[in-house]
């Protein structure tokens, strides 16, 4: 009796596994007669997902940073790809792209998606010596670039019952250094899981892309970011230099490489495949961890204690100079 009730049990709970999962290999009719705007197509994830999206049939408002993205990318898509200028941090180019989208629209027609994928890293260092300008740059691009967007164009993306797709990051969930980005990421992960069931009622689904660490992207780039550490470390005031010790560039970049070294992975079509997913499965998931690292260790990281958390993310981070060591 007990046997046949565990087999029961077991052949359920297999059953609505290999449901789920078939729903969510099935995709969304049409692709060919929807449209999405994607931010941030000069380069990385939001280049590769335009360029995806545009050979799968889709039609793409591919908004980059710089005109000369906007060349060369309409150079190298089909018609159907419309490449545009959008500075997220500007409310008259979000404006003007709001305009230029509207126009390009077949008559009564809305958008499937957004793509919040613009992002920066911003400054690098240690928390103690950011400033306020420091923090509010990344803050500017990742969070209410995406606040801004979404704002502007969620009437559009109700028009056909579509979806928000936002980009946050492991970091995100799991705070792993420079502050000022970690913090944008927090927030802009706050302000997907709000808006999300805020909009739960409406015909309108947000999911959340959360990458681990990819090294093929503009991102993470190791010149850049010891430029920034440089000119971070060179604007704090020498009392709190002298418990960082001189070496503070060279020991920071080395827990960079270490960080590199064991968390990047390789291949950022994974990424893309995650934003396709969120974009043409009839079940989307709520939140994407992409990457073996995002999986295998900032997951890990975020179940654990946070006393044994904080223990292995202290060999991580850039240590004070030997005599303000405890
Ligand atoms: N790479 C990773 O490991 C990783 C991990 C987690 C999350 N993410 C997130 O994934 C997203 C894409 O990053 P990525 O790795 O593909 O890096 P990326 O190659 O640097 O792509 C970021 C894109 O955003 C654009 N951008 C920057 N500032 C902008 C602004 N003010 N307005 C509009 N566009 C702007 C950049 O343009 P330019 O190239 O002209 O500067 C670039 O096209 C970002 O939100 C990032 O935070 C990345």
């Amino acid at each position: 009796m007990w046997t046949l009730l565990l087999i029961g049990a077991i052949l359920l709970v297999v059953a609505v596994k290999a449901f789920h999962w078939l729903q969510a290999r099935a995709t969304i009719p049409s692709l060919h007669t929807r449209y999405v705007l994607i931010t941030g197509c000069d380069s990385g994830f939001g280049r590769r997902l335009a360029q995806r999206l545009d050979n799968m049939g889709c039609h793409v408002f591919a908004a980059c940073l710089t005109s000369s993205s906007v060349t060369e990318l309409s150079g190298e898509s089909s018609e159907r790809l419309k490449a545009l200028q959008m500075d997220v941090t500007k409310d008259e180019d979000i404006e003007r792209a709001l305009r230029e989208v509207e126009a390009a629209l077949p008559e009564n027609k809305g958008l499937w998606a957004i793509v919040n994928n613009a992002g920066i890293f911003g400054a690098s260092g240690v928390a103690e010596m950011m400033t306020r300008k420091d923090f509010l740059a990344p803050l500017e691009v990742n969070l209410l670039g995406m606040t801004q967007v979404t704002r502007m164009f969620l009437p559009l993306v109700r028009r056909e019952r579509g979806r928000v797709v936002n980009t946050t990051s492991v970091v995100g969930r799991f705070a792993l250094s420079p502050a000022p980005y970690v913090a944008s990421k927090f927030a802009a992960a706050g302000y997907t899981d709000m808006l999300r069931r805020e909009l739960l009622r409406h015909p309108i689904s947000v999911h959340s892309i959360q990458p681990g660490a990819f090294a093929a992207t503009n991102l993470f780039d190791t010149e850049n970011i010891r430029k920034s550490v440089t000119r971070v470390f060179q604007a704090t005031p020498p009392h709190v230099q002298q418990v960082y010790g001189h070496d503070f560039v060279e020991k920071s970049m080395e827990a960079m490489d270490m960080t590199c070294r064991y968390l990047m992975d390789a291949n950022p079509e994974e990424v893309v495949d995650a934003y396709v997913h969120a974009l043409t499965s009839k079940r989307p998931s709520t939140t994407y961890t992409v990457g073996k690292n995002g999986n295998f260790f900032f997951r890990p990281m975020w179940m654990m204690p946070e006393w044994l958390a904080d223990w292995i993310i202290s060999f991580m981070v850039t240590p004070p100079a030997n005599e303000f060591s405890s």
